[in-house]
């Protein structure tokens, strides 16, 4: 834990350098030695690495362009960053000892550490290609090995860097942890391969951990540099299209600026979001949570999740700074096994590595003594130490800080050495070297750095644990990320428990793994956290969009009238079938109850009753005209236009019963039409009768030749005829719009009434019109005739019975317009039972009174002798 309040100390001394060096004289700043720090083994072929050991160069030495740029410093060694480097020896020197891959080749390398600053990885690259620690650009001096590829770096920037160098005379570059998209692109790195993916991959990876988990609702952090602010945004687009929202996207302000400082640490304390994803570089993270303004407030808890690209977060612990961090989702590359190389780790001690200026300070510092041959004036705090036993071991050293378990930027450092290997053995297999391999101008003359690219890009190999090894198309590594859920004890220690994967490659539904039980939440959650920015809306409610806000912001308004909604976030309610109605609730459908003019139904039953009695009255008024045929007042007016007129009449009766029970298809093309024939065969009866009447009136005159028409048949013509009009009315309406069974659902909630629908009520009408005509003919001419003198006039009676018709369906007309459902029909068969009453007992009551109660008067001589008074 030492080294980690050293380094926390540091970035404070550097900020305060005057009073620290003042007070404790502590400083440990290195300039000459570790600027010119580079980690060297002689062979044939030199691997160059540019390796970041150091988390940064002292970030408060800005550049102000008028002087070189010179003396920024490396801070902070980071020891877990060192293993990197010992990575790179023990790789080379397994290579070496493998008979197989090159033999009679040895590998060399030649490390400079970058501190995650270009200008370090620009010089560290111009010296490799020249040889020389002070760079002579476009010349090589080198002359103790071939310089063959290089390796590096782990941030984005620094790896950018080198590949501008390294591109130009087509040297392969291989990255171990740079995984910025641009990379991909083989145009502008045609020699670039890398052991991550591209980072890409991970929007996915955290979008689907997003939408696992439900979290619509996140913030995004970035870094204030360019691929920080790329990555932002596009993962905040990313995050958008999948349906989520941004609440907000920022970046994390340097180190210094208090003023900002303090701002952001408002924006996390004031933010609803309880997810919030870090993409950033390290060097921001680590300053920003060393600001004290972080434990003044109290923060609410958050889920963040951090990505890939911050890997000392997962290589690194920081200690309490980090507490905040407790709980987080680290998404990681993955880790692999390197054989061998933890036991390596443990034996590495300063006089394995004399030369090593770095690991005497890791070793001072983590067993606070000092290590003989440490120059005297450079760090004092040292000078005061006692004097190292030699016993010390890398042993003793918490695993969190020297660890030996987890390789993961390590293993790719493994992976790309044993790649460069296998590439240049394919290529002296391929092409054997001519004459005594040993002597370096052979191999100084034949070796081309862009031949190496070729073998490099086909590279296919398997560690001796772990997957192939290969490049895709664009020269990353296809590979899996890594899950972690980084919990910090109160002690301080970080613990990772691998929770889940995500398989890039794998198709869309299988690519990630999450072990929720596996996951340990910040203490201030309950359960699984929630990070939405409305409460979801229960069934029966919508959402409503706020005006102003992102989608994922909205009210929950209940269904209108007559909609639903079955689940919950429903964008829209729906609406129920035909059929259904919404429930109370309006979160689903019932059946509408089906409603029409059923025989059940009391009121149908007692119309169709009704039609019943009325037609059997009607029917036994027909008996008695039978059985009376030859009376007197049955022959008056025609015979046979009374037995049409009764026998229409008891269809009429009977045509009601029609609109009674459920509409069906038949039902309802019949219903009209047949209740239009039927009473306009009765009205035509009754026009023809009153015609009767006026005809027998003439023929009673001497002379008239209209005797002959009447009792003959040509009345039953004109019937036919008038009654065919209105045939022809219905044919039309049946052929061109014919009525069918419908619904009503408008009238009554809940209910479904079942109708008929007219088709066309043009034709309806026409239809009624029709038979208005001849009633109003029917009236006018029996009107006209009522006072004729005549045998047993019937005129008066017609005129009357026309009057009852024609009022009751003028009458109707606005009864039926203004009703609804199944009333409109009760009201149309009451309509047609009255008028059709009024026709029946208008006409032939007085007939069957004579005929039945005084026989007398039912004579011939009785019925002229009782008008010739009146004439
Ligand atoms: C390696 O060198 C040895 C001795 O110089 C020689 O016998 C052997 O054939 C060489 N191997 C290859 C693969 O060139
Ligand atoms: C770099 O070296 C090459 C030959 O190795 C030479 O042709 C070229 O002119 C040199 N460029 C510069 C800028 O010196
Ligand atoms: C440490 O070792 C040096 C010689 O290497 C010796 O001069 C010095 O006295 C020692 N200091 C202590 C504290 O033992
Ligand atoms: C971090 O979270 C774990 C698990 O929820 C909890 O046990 C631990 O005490 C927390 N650490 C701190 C420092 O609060
Ligand atoms: C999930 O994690 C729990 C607790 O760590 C463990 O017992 C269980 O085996 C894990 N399940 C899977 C499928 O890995
Ligand atoms: C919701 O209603 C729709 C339409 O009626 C139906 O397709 C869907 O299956 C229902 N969903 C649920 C969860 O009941």
């Amino acid at each position: 834990m030492l080294i980690l309040l050293s380094f926390m100390f540091l970035i404070v001394a550097h900020l305060f350098e005057k009073d620290v060096n003042q007070d404790t004289g502590f400083n440990l700043k290195i300039r000459q030695d570790l600027s010119m720090s580079m980690y060297h083994k002689d062979g044939d072929l030199i691997l160059g690495g540019i390796l970041q050991i150091h988390m940064q160069s002292n970030p408060l030495d800005s550049t102000n362009f008028r002087e070189p740029p010179a003396s920024k410093d490396c801070i902070l060694p980071i020891i877990r960053y060192y293993r990197h480097c010992l990575a790179f020896h023990f790789t080379v020197e397994e290579v070496n000892n493998n008979a197989e891959l090159l033999p009679n080749i040895t590998l060399g390398y030649r490390i400079y550490d970058s501190c995650a600053w270009e200008l370090r990885a620009i010089h560290g690259t111009l010296s490799l290609l020249s040889g020389r620690q002070v760079p002579v650009p476009n010349y090589s001096c080198e002359d103790r090995g071939v310089l063959a590829a290089f390796i590096g770096d782990l941030t984005s920037d620094t790896t950018y860097s080198i590949s501008q160098l390294s591109r130009i005379f087509h040297y392969p570059q291989i990255s171990y942890g740079a995984m910025d998209p641009i990379f991909s692109d083989r145009i502008l790195f045609p020699s670039f391969f890398r052991m991550v993916p591209n980072e890409r991959s991970q929007y996915d990876a955290i979008i689907q951990l997003l939408r696992h988990f439900g979290w619509t609702w996140v913030g995004i952090l970035t870094s204030a540099d360019y691929q920080g602010q790329s990555a932002g945004e596009e993962l905040k687009r990313a995050i958008i299209q999948s349906g989520g929202c941004v609440e907000f996207l920022a970046m994390i302000p340097m180190f210094g600026k208090s003023q900002t400082m303090f701002e952001f640490v408002q924006l996390i304390r004031s933010s609803t979001c309880s997810v919030i994803v870090i993409y950033s570089s390290m060097v921001y993270l680590l300053q920003q949570f060393m600001f004290e303004e972080w434990r003044n407030h109290e923060i609410p808890p958050k889920v963040w999740i951090l990505s890939a690209n911050l890997p000392i977060i997962t290589d690194f612990d920081i200690g309490k700074a980090f507490q905040i961090l407790n709980g987080s989702i680290a998404f990681s590359i993955p880790k692999g096994e390197i054989p061998g190389f933890k036991d390596f780790l443990y034996s590495v001690n300063p006089t394995m590595f004399p030369d090593d200026v770095l690991l005497k300070l890791i070793w001072q510092i983590n067993f606070r003594c000092r290590l003989p041959g440490t120059k005297k004036n450079r760090w004092k705090y040292f000078d005061r130490l006692p004097n190292c036993t030699g016993f010390e071991t890398l042993r003793r050293l918490d695993s969190s800080l020297y660890d030996v378990y987890n390789f993961r930027f390590s293993y790719n450092i493994y992976t790309a050495v044993y790649a460069l290997a296998h590439a240049l053995h394919q290529m002296y297999t391929a092409e054997p070297l001519q004459g005594p391999i040993t002597l370096r101008e052979s191999l100084w003359q034949r070796f081309q750095p862009w031949q190496l690219n070729n073998f490099l890009r086909n590279i296919h190999f398997k560690p001796s644990i772990g997957n192939e090894i290969f490049f895709d198309e664009k020269g990353d590594t296809p590979t899996r990320y890594d899950i972690l859920n980084c919990i910090y004890l109160p002690n301080g220690a970080l613990i990772q428990t691998l929770v889940g994967s995500f398989h890039p490659s794998a198709p869309s539904d299988q690519q990630l793994f999450i072990n929720e039980s596996a996951i340990r939440w910040q203490p201030l959650f309950k359960q699984t956290p929630r990070s939405v920015c409305s409460k979801s809306c229960r069934p029966g409610y919508r959402k409503a969009p706020k005006e102003g806000s992102p989608k994922c912001c909205y009210d929950c308004v209940p269904c209108a009238e007559g909609e639903f909604s079955n689940a919950t976030d429903m964008e829209k309610c729906l609406k129920c079938p035909d059929d259904q109605w919404p429930m109370k609730k309006r979160d689903g459908c019932i059946p509408r109850t089906i409603e029409f003019l059923s025989y059940e139904d009391p009121l149908g039953a007692a119309l169709a009753f009704l039609a019943i009695v009325l037609c059997a009255i009607t029917a036994g008024t027909l008996g008695i005209f039978l059985k009376y045929r030859e009376t007197a007042v049955v022959k008056a007016n025609n015979r046979d236009l009374s037995y049409i007129l009764l026998l229409s009449l008891m269809l009429s009766f009977l045509c009601s019963l029609l609109f009674i029970g459920r509409p069906e298809k038949l039902t309802c093309l019949l219903r009209q039409t047949a209740f239009g024939i039927i009473f306009s065969v009765s009205v035509s009866a009754v026009l023809a009768k009153t015609i009767t009447v006026v005809i027998a009136f003439k023929a009673t005159k001497p002379g008239s030749r209209l005797r002959e028409w009447v009792g003959s048949r040509v009345l039953s013509f004109l019937v036919l005829l008038c009654s065919l009009g209105e045939v022809l009315i219905c044919t039309a309406w049946l052929l061109i719009s014919p009525p069918f069974p419908d619904y009503d659902i408008q009238t009554d909630a809940g209910k479904m009434i079942l109708i008929c629908n007219e088709g066309s009520l043009f034709a309806f009408y026409s239809v009624i019109g029709y038979m208005g005509l001849l009633a109003i003919l029917s009236f006018i001419v029996a009107f006209l005739a009522r006072r004729l003198p005549n045998s047993f006039n019937e005129a008066q009676l017609i005129t009357f019975s026309m009057l009852v018709f024609c009022s009751v369906w003028v009458s109707f007309i606005p009864v039926y317009l203004s009703t609804k459902d199944k009333y409109m029909v009760t009201v149309e068969i009451f309509a047609m039972l009255l008028s059709s009453t009024g026709l029946l007992s208008c006409i032939f009551i007085p007939k069957c009174y004579i005929i039945l109660l005084r026989p007398e008067m039912n004579t011939r001589e009785h019925l002229i002798g009782k008008q010739s008074p009146s004439m």
